[in-house]
């Protein structure tokens, strides 16, 4: 504490403090170079470890005093514009400059609603930003040797650079195999073990982050946090979202904890957190009592509820109980509007990454 108190003030500046109080909660739209592909921004900055007595200041004032807490909404949905906005002149400078535009190739086993709307999604934002989509869609009864043929295919595509296999596969199917004989330079789901270790491994550089993954962490620096020495905790260890969050958060030198369905207690230790992540794909799981008062939360969570009076005979809702988070939080991001666009806009950004590195294009 008093190492804290003599601490000069370059110091602080350079541990980002200074920035942090006096802007906690910056949602300014940041100019287009901001958003970049430029590792060491979504990677983190790669730092030694030098350990230090000090903690990271409150994350904001209204922490600690009883005052009532009027959150910020993290609007995913005009971040997202922001970001297509800028793929879309990147792709319209692509196809002027060398008459090729980025592909994506995606894969459908079966007849999920939800995985049709996923996928629906995602080739509809593809032609918004002049990015050409292919689908091979397969019956749930098919073959894996099917499949398999079919990223073989793409694989073997010279238009196209990036393959996404829509999750989940059905039971039958060897899902490691299949997002394994996708080429790790057409992995745009950043899911194939070598992009998944390259994360893990502080120093290297993965050909591609999941798309929920930089999702979390865009709309984390967008919205101002300064995640280096935070507490945050990831609910959920899938290799979608809640594995590769994780790692990813360390990079950045967060101090992560994850909390999984083995947990015990796991709201002692989400309610210790400045940040809370949850990808558990479990409807109102975060009740207000797991969250400190100020922290953030970032809502990965996009759960069907039956309802049906609804259009669709159902709405989506996240793994937070909405309401009460927002008694206690200083920021949240909503279902849906929240972090879904973002991640579509990943996807966009990874394919097109692909395609400039396949193309030389800068
Ligand atoms: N199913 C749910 N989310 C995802 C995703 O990000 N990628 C793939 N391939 N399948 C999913």
């Amino acid at each position: 504490m008093r190492a804290a108190m003599v601490l000069k003030r370059s110091r602080k500046k350079e541990l980002g403090w200074i920035n942090r109080r006096r802007q906690p909660w910056s949602l300014e739209p940041l100019s287009s170079t901001f958003f970049s592909s430029s590792y060491s921004y979504i990677l983190g900055p790669d730092l030694p470890d030098i350990w230090t007595p000090l903690a990271p200041p409150p994350l904001s004032s209204l922490n600690q005093d009883s005052t009532k807490l009027i959150p910020t909404i993290i609007d995913g949905k005009s971040i997202a514009e922001e970001i297509r906005a800028v793929i879309s002149e990147e792709v319209r400078q692509m196809k002027d400059t060398i008459k090729k535009v980025p592909g994506l190739a995606v894969v459908l086993v079966g007849q999920r609603r939800d995985s049709e709307t996923y996928v629906r999604n995602k080739t509809k934002a593809c032609q918004e930003v002049g990015i050409a989509s292919l689908l091979a869609e397969l019956s749930e009864d098919c073959r894996e040797e099917d499949i398999l043929n079919a990223v073989t295919s793409f694989n073997r595509d010279p238009s196209v650079h990036g393959i996404l296999v829509q999750l989940p596969l059905p039971k039958h199917m060897d899902e490691d195999k299949i997002l394994t004989a996708i080429s790790v330079e057409k992995d745009v789901d950043g899911f194939h073990p070598l992009n998944v270790g390259n994360l893990a491994l502080r120093g290297r550089e993965p050909l591609f982050i999941p798309c929920a993954t930089k999702a979390c962490i865009e709309l984390l620096i967008r919205s101002g946090v300064e995640l280096r020495g935070r507490n945050v905790a990831v609910i959920g260890r899938s290799k979608v979202v809640g594995l590769p969050t994780s790692l990813l958060l360390q990079r950045h030198h967060a101090t992560v904890s994850n909390v999984h369905a083995f947990t015990k207690n796991p709201e002692d230790i989400t309610r210790e957190a400045d940040v809370v992540i949850s990808a558990a794909g479990v409807p109102n799981l975060v009740r207000r009592s797991w969250l400190k008062r100020g922290s953030i939360v970032i809502d990965v969570g996009t759960n069907p509820v039956e309802d049906p009076s609804s259009e669709h005979g159902y709405y989506l809702t996240g793994d937070v109980c909405y309401e009460e988070a927002l008694q206690v939080v200083s920021a949240i991001t909503p279902v849906p509007g929240g972090v879904g666009p973002v991640t579509i806009a990943m996807l966009l950004s990874n394919t097109l990454e692909s395609a400039k590195r396949a193309y030389g294009f800068s």
